[in-house]
């Protein structure tokens, strides 16, 4: 059986792939797991589409692992969630640096618990100077959060007269937001059958294209997220023009 990784045109791969990354908990609640058991399902979903970018040379894949609105699920998914993030991160350090991946993190860090934020910057530290995918992982992250900071910050240096009004264009927003450095998605996929956006990256998608699949997170595997860059590189991107 041919592979769609066969029929991708590697000359034209998306640069940035963006993933909301869903169903993790109709997943298992569909097979009489509990919720919490699809979270841990989905983490073997994330190695093999990092894997997978890696394998093929993408250069960003950001990953929406928890939103701000996610705060508001019961204490036992947020902690669940926390621990299963923080376990991920330590023991996944080796294989990132084995696969040349650098960690980045985009979001509201400061609310993560005390220990998750510090491990996760000490995987940040340690894959920081591989070469290869940069796995961008939002965390606590959602646009409004983003947009409202990249304001304020914005106001107070020209409150302070470091910026002038004038010169508030497209490329300084961008600078403002978490994902300055980082080039906008091309291909945006959410899984789970959901056609909506949920707060992810609202500024950054202007141009995007969207993939949706009726696949869970926890069953999307490799041979999905090729057939997503399949069906991206049939797609006519017009930009307006
Ligand atoms: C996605 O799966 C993971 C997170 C949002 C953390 P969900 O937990 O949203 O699973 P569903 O959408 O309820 O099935
Ligand atoms: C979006 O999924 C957030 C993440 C995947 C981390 P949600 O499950 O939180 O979104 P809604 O509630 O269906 O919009
Ligand atoms: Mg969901």
């Amino acid at each position: 059986m041919s592979s769609f990784k066969d029929k991708i045109d590697k000359s034209n791969l998306p640069k940035h792939i963006a993933i909301i990354m869903d169903g993790n908990g109709r997943w298992a609640t569909e097979r009489g797991y509990d919720r919490i058991f699809g979270h841990h399902e989905g983490v073997t979903s994330v190695r093999e589409i990092t894997e997978a970018a890696a394998e093929i040379g993408i250069g960003y894949l950001t990953l929406y692992a928890f939103s701000t609105e996610n705060w508001s699920r019961p204490q036992t998914e947020v902690d669940a969630l926390m621990e299963l993030l923080i376990d991920t991160i330590e023991n996944e350090t080796p294989t990132l640096n084995k696969n040349n991946v650098r960690l980045m993190a985009i979001g509201d860090l400061s609310r993560l618990p005390g220990n998750a934020g510090q491990k996760l910057n000490r995987c940040i530290d340690q894959t920081s100077a591989n070469t290869g995918l940069a796995l961008v992982l939002a965390l606590s992250y959602s646009s409004r959060w983003e947009i409202t900071t990249a304001l304020k910050n914005i106001c107070k240096e020209i409150k302070s007269d470091k910026l002038n009004i004038e010169d508030i264009n497209d490329e300084l927003i961008s600078n403002y937001l978490t994902t300055k450095n980082i080039p906008d998605p091309d291909l945006l996929i959410r899984t789970s059958g959901e056609q909506r956006i949920s707060n992810f990256l609202l500024w950054q998608i202007a141009y995007t294209e969207l993939y949706f699949t009726k696949t869970h997170w926890p069953a999307f595997r490799k041979e999905n997220f090729f057939q997503a860059i399949f069906e991206f590189q049939k797609r006519e991107r017009r930009f307006g023009k």
